[in-house]
């Protein structure tokens, strides 16, 4: 059996240049937010896991039975080609198009980006395996650092896909920037695959992100055990409290740590102290919910055009296939 070496690309330093100032930022503004990149450590890629799985949380399911359905289409469309995936996590969703790929023998390469190593070093091996013919690589780093990496790969059609509507995290103009970077690191003719959370009642959604068993609340205050190791901060995780709420005007979830005392939080790593008081919140996710036709008028700006769309049948999610 042939064992490939797993190629993690992300200089040390490189890395962890600025690492932190977005915490700092954050804890400055009101009301307090903070990135939800810091979701992803080993333990907080483990929790999203398990909020794949839950009853209340459908994206994930509804996504995976769309990319059951039309993988074949896709790969038929897109032809030969290297595959870049975006916030890869487990990469479940992804075998249904590497599977249809390898039906027609048309995928040369699949890079797997993530934050998080850990999970990252656990799918590139699992899929090395599983896929021996195929050339598989992980890359740790943020989108904007790893997608500059990507520069031209003028031989070979490409498409990027991002999945899971993470797309949703960011605010409008992050989305457009995020866009631009993707229409870079594309050539004329190459694709990108976007999975979309789509508008639905507001019931619905805030179940699915306040889940009965109390894992999407695990998930949330994680992020405060992550900035306690990776910062050395002192946050004390029982005087947090959990809630996502619907705000129906901007179309998005918007999930809360709420804070339960008054009380002063230090990160030494990054040579910073926060006074929190008792019923402050602190904002650390987005996820908007779209319309389709408007983030294709989105695309567009950036040069994506839609090739084609697909939903399920409730049409509580949508995939958009656009080439540059
Ligand atoms: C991975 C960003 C798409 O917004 O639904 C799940 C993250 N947060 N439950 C989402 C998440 C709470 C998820 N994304």
């Amino acid at each position: 059996m042939l064992t490939k070496s797993l190629t993690i690309i992300a200089e040390h330093h490189q890395y962890f240049k600025n690492d932190g100032d977005d915490v700092i930022q954050g804890l400055k503004q009101t009301p307090k937010n903070l990135p939800p990149k810091y979701f992803y450590d080993d333990r907080g890629s483990e929790l999203f896991e398990q909020i794949c799985e839950l009853p209340e949380y459908y994206p994930t399911r509804t996504e995976a039975w769309i990319l059951r359905q039309y993988a074949d289409e896709i790969a038929q469309i897109t032809g030969k080609s290297e595959l870049i995936e975006l916030g890869s996590g487990s990469s479940t969703k992804t075998i249904f198009l590497l599977d249809a790929y390898q039906k027609k023998s048309s995928l040369c390469k699949y890079v797997l980006i993530d934050v998080s190593g850990g999970i990252l070093k656990a799918s590139v091996l699992k899929l090395q395996k599983k896929y021996p013919n195929l050339s598989i690589n992980g890359l740790v780093g943020t989108y904007e650092q790893t997608l500059i990496k990507l520069a031209s790969n003028a031989s070979l059609s490409r498409i990027i896909s991002f999945l899971g509507s993470s797309i949703g995290n960011f605010n409008p103009q992050e989305s457009e920037k995020f866009l631009q970077q993707v229409a870079d690191a594309l050539n004329p003719g190459d694709y990108f695959l976007l999975g979309l959370d789509l508008q639905k009642p507001k019931d619905i959604l805030e179940a699915a992100y306040n889940d009965n068993q109390g894992v999407t609340s695990a998930f949330n205050l994680n992020m405060l055990s992550h900035l306690n190791w990776r910062f050395k901060g002192n946050f004390d995780l029982n005087l947090f409290t959990h809630q996502a709420i619907y705000n129906q005007a901007d179309a998005q979830i918007e999930m809360y740590l709420h804070c339960q005392k008054s009380h002063w939080v230090s990160l030494e790593a990054l040579d910073c102290k926060v006074f929190l008081e008792a019923g402050e919140s602190i904002l650390t996710e987005i996820s908007r919910k779209f319309d389709l036709e408007n983030i294709q008028k989105e695309l567009e700006v950036q040069g994506l055009k839609t090739i084609k769309t697909w939903t399920d049948p409730k049409q509580w999610f949508g995939l958009i296939l656009c080439q540059a």
